[in-house]
């Protein structure tokens, strides 16, 4: 026999390399307090349907409890022979109170045991990441309600399109990781469910009470289906699908601020303490932070396409394939904190350059828009004074001088609609205030909905 916790009916042991290549303990150890938790519950359980007496109960759950103690005070060394952090923290449980420790695993096998740790683990982690997304939320909209009226252009094609409020554009960032915070919050309905009891695949002939297992591990419903319990990893999909949608976002954000950082734009100065040096040029300032937080954004999805892929034709139910979910995993919500962090202090020590945005809208013709909508209001078919706009920015482009500086004789050439009032319109201002409708980036708009971001924020 192999001095393994499986080993009945082995007759030889793996190499250790080879028991290296199989162990999860590397990564999974990380799952340890989780694991503890599930055993502590998994026993009480045990002891009051009857199938392990009150004093067993006792003393695996003191063995457990010191187990825990040790590991947080950094007493234990895991070993790669015993595996994973399962059979580890068994194997540590039979040390401390002998042969009643293999009691424990009773109605219980390590697939159902591996995924009520996963998913103890994404349900306490889920929290995290909703109130990291709700501080970056937040920082935006302090910044957007401080800017509802710093003026800039809006860009389309990354072409001057028309001057908006830069609080609208920090706004469209707050939509947008109100939609993450609300997929975290669906997959925590995901989350939310009891795999324990499914045993190795098909349930089992013990009397256990899994919904009073649910009830003390604080699980809100239960699998219903033992094949699906163990083989289940959508909530970990879905938790790196998300994940990759947040970095898809954050990235973006990244890239405008590289840009608007850069000396081209000059919109923006990220703080010091958010930025970086070069070891030759003296004189350089690099958005280090905002790249590397688009740079990650590349293995986030990896790590979904990863976990989409190990799962890719997995007979029902468990397979060791699925021993590959958990790092990628781990490492995905270090990622993303960290990541959320970061854009919640770059943000917060910004300096917004105002003048230099609203002077970018000088000359570049971004009004075009606002004068053929002039015409049309006018009467004049939107083709034709697309058209007639278009003829006078051209001709102004010759010049090289802006649409409001174009004499009002010189206009009147184009089309004899046009009149003194017209300048009062060229004006960014004017075009930006003159959104109105809903959604549009009139400053008052940009209030209201700073009013209303604030609202979302209060309630969650
Ligand atoms: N370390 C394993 C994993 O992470 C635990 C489950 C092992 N189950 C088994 N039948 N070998 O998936």
């Amino acid at each position: 026999m192999v001095d393994k916790l499986w080993g009945g009916r082995f007759q030889q042991g793996a190499a250790s390399w080879v028991e290296d290549f199989g162990a999860s303990i590397h990564f999974d150890y990380q799952l340890a307090h989780e694991d503890i938790e599930g055993s502590l519950a998994h026993s009480k359980m045990l002891s009051k349907v009857g199938i392990i007496s009150e004093e067993e109960c006792a003393f695996i759950q003191g063995g457990l409890k010191e187990i825990l103690a040790d590991i947080e005070a950094g007493k234990v060394q895991f070993s790669v022979q015993n595996e994973d952090i399962h059979l580890n923290i068994e194997s540590l449980l039979t040390e401390k109170i002998g042969s009643v420790a293999g009691k424990l695993h009773t109605a219980r096998s390590r697939n159902d045991q591996v995924a009520t740790d996963f998913h103890l683990w994404m349900k306490h982690r889920l929290p995290d990441v909703k109130a990291a997304i709700k501080n970056l939320q937040t920082e935006l909209v302090l910044l957007a309600d401080k800017h509802a009226d710093t003026i800039m252009p809006g860009y389309t094609h990354l072409q001057h399109a028309q001057p908006i409020s830069y609080g609208h554009y920090l706004l469209a960032y707050f939509e947008m990781l109100q939609r993450d915070y609300e997929r975290f919050e669906f997959n925590e309905k995901h989350t939310d469910i009891l795999p324990l009891g499914a045993a190795a695949l098909a349930g089992t002939t013990f009397p256990i009470d899994r919904e009073y297992v649910a009830d003390e591990l604080g699980f809100g419903n239960i699998y219903h289906n033992s094949l699906d319990a163990v083989s289940d990893r959508d909530f970990a999909i879905e938790f790196l699908a998300n994940a990759s949608m947040l970095m898809m976002h954050l990235s973006r954000m990244a890239e405008e601020l590289i840009l608007w950082t850069s000396f081209e734009f000059n919109y923006l100065e990220l703080s010091d303490s958010y930025s970086t040096g070069s070891s030759i040029m003296p004189q350089k300032k690099n958005a280090d932070f905002a790249e590397l937080s688009r740079g990650k954004t590349g293995a986030v999805y990896g790590q979904l396409m990863g976990l989409l892929t190990v799962m890719k034709g997995l007979p029902l139910a468990y397979n060791k394939d699925m021993q590959e979910d958990k790092s990628g995993t781990f490492t995905t919500f270090d990622t993303i904190i960290a990541v959320l962090k970061v854009f919640t202090g770059m943000l917060e020590t910004v300096t917004v350059k105002k003048d230099n945005m609203k002077a970018a809208l000088k000359t570049d013709y971004s009004n075009a828009t606002e004068l053929a909508d002039y015409l049309a209001k006018k009467g004049m078919p939107f083709r034709q004074a697309h058209e007639v706009t278009g003829k006078l920015v051209f001709e102004a482009i010759q010049e090289g001088i802006a649409l409001e500086q174009c004499e009002l004789k010189a206009l009147q050439e184009h089309s004899a609609l046009i009149e003194d009032d017209v300048y009062v319109v060229l004006n960014p201002m004017t075009a930006v205030n003159k959104r109105t409708s809903l959604g549009g980036t009139a400053i008052s708009n940009v209030k209201k909905e700073v009013v209303r971001a604030k609202g979302i924020l209060a309630s969650k």
